[in-house]
């Protein structure tokens, strides 16, 4: 196999080295094709461009393979629990009962948030969007650690990875709590990552509640499978931020906000909205996956797409089967399954979705367990981001670790006006 691109510009050639990944994917390497020959390539929306070398995920869109350190989704969703996968994506390995004992140690150690932190909630109105919250809070966070900054020492870094991964989840469901004017409840030491979450979102001091345990389940499942998805428009942001070598939080907080948009991880939200429009109006789902093929409309068919899978998203089709189950075992009618399921069946044979390989994403079904979970919709993606956050971590990682590691600063083509004379305002028209 040819080890070089060859580019001819004009009478020039330039030979370019091709970088392969232990799935023999291939890349062009084109860090001195400027230098060489003043050209820069152009990728608008990086479609089609590899931002950095990553140990953590891999994805084969057009098979619909996605594995985190090499295992694939599949088994860990069914056989991992999200702290096990969390280990994995940010340590590299699955840890050993020694290994696991101690960072679960290290998850319950935080589970507290720092009681003055308590009062930043008071700042935020009461329909303030949880993902704001979120964020600032993340950052807010990192005020309180100031002294965790770089992952050089080992200890440092793993208190912190476990901090946050911890805290998260307290901070989510204190953001949850004060919305509906609630206590916030702290958390339990006998309960488990997402079991303690239940507890922080659904109990009250005048009513103990146990977490369902197959709710817990579900959502853990739901975590994992958002555990990590390599260089998404989060992903990328946290190491763009990372490579500025700002500090783990602030780096996280950012892809909290780059998460929180309709196309990313806020698609969850969407989708439930266009469910709910599609059963409040009667519309038929022909009528409405009409509607978003024609471009006027500037609608599209929410958790439906991919920019790297190119056939069934393998989120999605676990989601899928553990929708009915869940559901099932719940003894739950939902009507907008109904309403996902006849859409997802008239798209998929529907020649614009099937000639652009649009397929159901990860978005797609899980925030019908969410609803069935009791989760409010506005906290649907930050469930998405509490479950993201080993992926950020790992990601945040590899940038500060990177010996060759260098600030994250893309080109352009510039396309506005050529050089031009200041004009004083008097002489303006
Ligand atoms: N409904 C209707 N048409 C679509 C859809 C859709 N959901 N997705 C893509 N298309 C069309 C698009 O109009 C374009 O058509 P044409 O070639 O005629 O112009 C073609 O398919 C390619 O789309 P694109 O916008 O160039 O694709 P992209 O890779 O830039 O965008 C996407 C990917 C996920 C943003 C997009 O598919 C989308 O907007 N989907 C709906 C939002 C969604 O579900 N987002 C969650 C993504 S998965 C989880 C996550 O990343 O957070």
């Amino acid at each position: 196999m040819a080890d070089k691109a060859r580019l001819t510009v004009g009478t020039e050639a330039y030979d370019l080295p091709l970088v392969v990944g232990t799935e023999n994917e291939r890349a062009v390497d084109i860090a001195q094709l400027r230098a060489e020959s003043g050209l820069i390539t152009l990728d608008e929306g990086y479609g089609n461009t590899g931002s950095c070398q990553s140990r953590i995920t891999f994805i084969d869109g057009e098979r619909g393979i996605l594995r985190y350190r090499g295992y694939p989704i599949e088994q860990l969703a069914e056989h991992s629990t999200f702290l096990e996968t969390a280990y994995l994506i940010i340590f590299g390995e699955l840890p050993n009962e020694q290994q696991f004992r101690e960072f679960r140690e290290l998850i319950s150690e935080h589970m507290f948030i720092h009681e003055a932190m308590r009062h930043h909630f008071e700042g935020f109105p009461p329909n303030a969007p949880p993902m704001a919250i979120l964020s600032a809070m993340i950052n807010t966070l990192g005020c309180f650690e100031p002294q965790i900054t770089g992952p050089e020492d080992e200890e440092n870094f793993t208190a912190a990875a476990a901090r946050i991964i911890s805290k998260v989840r307290t901070i989510a469901a204190a953001s949850y709590k004060k919305a509906i004017g609630d206590p916030i409840i702290y958390p339990r030491f006998d309960l488990s990552y997402t079991g303690n979450f239940l507890h922080m979102m659904f109990c009250r001091p005048n009513k103990l509640c146990e977490p369902d345990p197959l709710i817990e389940r579900a959502l853990d499942q739901i975590f994992i499978l958002h555990a990590d998805h390599e260089q998404n428009c989060s992903t990328s942001t946290v190491r763009m931020v990372a490579s500025s070598q700002a500090n783990l939080y602030a780096s996280v907080a950012a892809g909290v906000c780059a998460l929180w948009g309709p196309l990313h991880g806020g698609a969850n939200v969407a989708v439930i909205n266009m469910l709910e429009a599609i059963r409040q109006s009667g519309e038929s789902v022909e009528s409405f996956v009409t509607k978003v093929k024609d471009k006027r409309a500037h609608s599209r068919l929410m958790g439906f797409g991919h920019r790297v899978y190119k056939n069934y998203d393998p989120r999605a089709k676990f989601l899928k089967a553990s929708t009915d189950a869940v559901l099932n075992k719940l003894g739950i009618h939902d009507p907008l399954l109904d309403i996902a399921v006849q859409l997802e069946s008239v798209a998929l044979r529907d020649p614009y979705f099937i000639e652009r390989k649009l397929y159901p994403n990860v978005d797609f079904y899980s925030g019908i367990i969410m609803r069935a979970a009791g989760i409010p919709l506005d906290m649907f993606t930050v469930l998405f981001a509490i479950g993201r956050m080993p992926g950020w971590i790992a990601n945040w990682r590899e940038v500060h670790t990177d010996p060759h590691g260098r600030i994250y600063r893309p080109r352009q083509i510039y396309t506005g006006p050529t050089a031009r004379d200041y004009v004083p305002m008097s002489e303006r028209r």
